[in-house]
């Protein structure tokens, strides 16, 4: 049975559709995660199905708990991180602990015995009595996930638990978040890493302006494309070259898709190490240019783009998100 189950999910901010009728499930001991450029509707998803916001439609099932009908099994039955760092610098790792342990009511005794638990878990033991003001981000962020898992919850919701941390604190976080998995918990993230969600997850769904596009494991995904990547830089950039060259590729064997993107024509070929010296070939003999070839296995970089028609931009994932994950601390603190 699953673990969480939405149906039509809906949710309206007046005339913007944030979330448009979404169903999937997500399957108990998995990582599952959520993938989508800003704005795709990750945020309020999690927030709909942690009972922190009110669906404008649909229903979900979340730990065998209807959302709208009792919250507060649900609240108690999952950990929510939220995308902004949450933590209070100005009170050590251990009182910060304390003080959300006390807000779900857990016994002093217990509480001490988990707060040792899952400071343990993200490697933060050694830290515990530091202010979390001397923290770096990464250690920021992992104090908030042990936050998330003081009360035992089953299923956890993560959103973009990696959000401007570089690569090396964002494969740690990974580990941990692989380790939850291990010790039997579920895992909700939503990352707009493409990396992210092919390493780490056992689904993705692909999810762009409130609608879910695409759902399976990423091997699925990338192989449903149906082969290579090949991209072609066109010397001429006019739109009657560009269409030229189009029909012409698509016309050559093994080619079964051909579209026009910022980056030149993208081919998806079942040989791409054949179709290569063919295009070129078919190129000079109606007399187009080509100024660049590139030949690659699918990625989830390239479903993504198939499944939506445009790039994710990872670089969003840059400094500007980091000033958005930072924005709940510098808010908390007024
Ligand atoms: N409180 C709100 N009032 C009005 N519009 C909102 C509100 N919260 C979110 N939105 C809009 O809903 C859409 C989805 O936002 P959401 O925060 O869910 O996106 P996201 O996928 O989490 O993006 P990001 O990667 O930037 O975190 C966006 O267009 C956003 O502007
Ligand atoms: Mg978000």
């Amino acid at each position: 049975m699953a673990i969480v189950e939405v149906e039509y999910l809906l949710k309206k901010y007046a005339d913007l559709t944030a979330v448009n009728r979404v169903s999937f499930e997500v399957r108990p001991g998995e990582i599952f995660g959520f993938l989508g450029p800003n704005g795709a509707g990750k945020t309020t998803t999690i927030l709909m199905l942690t009972t922190l916001l009110k669906p404008s439609g649909g229903r979900a099932v979340v730990c065998g708990h209807d959302i709208e009908r009792h919250p507060a099994r649900v609240r108690e039955a999952v950990g929510y991180v939220s995308q902004e760092i949450a933590v209070d610098e100005f009170l050590t790792g251990r009182e910060n602990l304390w003080l959300h342990g006390k807000f779900y009511h857990m016994p002093s005794k217990e509480l001490e015995r988990r707060i040792a638990e899952v400071a343990h878990m993200v490697d933060l033991t050694d830290r515990l009595q530091d202010l979390v003001g001397t923290y770096s981000g990464g250690m920021r962020k992992r104090l908030d996930i042990a936050e998330g898992l003081l009360h035992r919850p089953q299923l956890i919701f993560l959103d973009e638990p990696t959000l401007g941390l570089d690569i090396q604190t964002r494969r740690k976080i990974w580990d941990y978040i692989r380790q939850l998995r291990q010790e039997g918990l579920t895992v909700f993230l939503t990352t707009h890493y493409m990396e992210e969600a092919d390493q780490l997850c056992d689904r993705v769904a692909i999810i762009d302006r409130g609608e879910l596009k695409a759902l399976d494991t990423p091997q699925t995904l990338k192989a449903k494309l149906g082969g290579d990547v090949i991209t072609v830089g066109l010397a001429d950039s006019s739109e009657a070259a560009c269409q030229r060259a189009r029909e012409l590729f698509a016309g050559l064997d093994w080619v079964s898709r051909v579209e026009a993107h910022p980056q030149g024509l993208v081919l998806i070929s079942r040989d791409g190490d054949a179709t290569i010296p063919r295009l070129i070939q078919a190129a000079s003999g109606s007399g187009l240019e080509i100024a660049s070839v590139t030949l690659k296995r699918p990625s989830l970089d390239d479903v993504f783009l198939t499944y939506t028609g445009h790039d994710l931009r990872e670089e969003e994932g840059g400094a500007d998100a980091f000033r958005r994950m930072t924005r709940g601390v510098r808010q908390a603190r007024r």
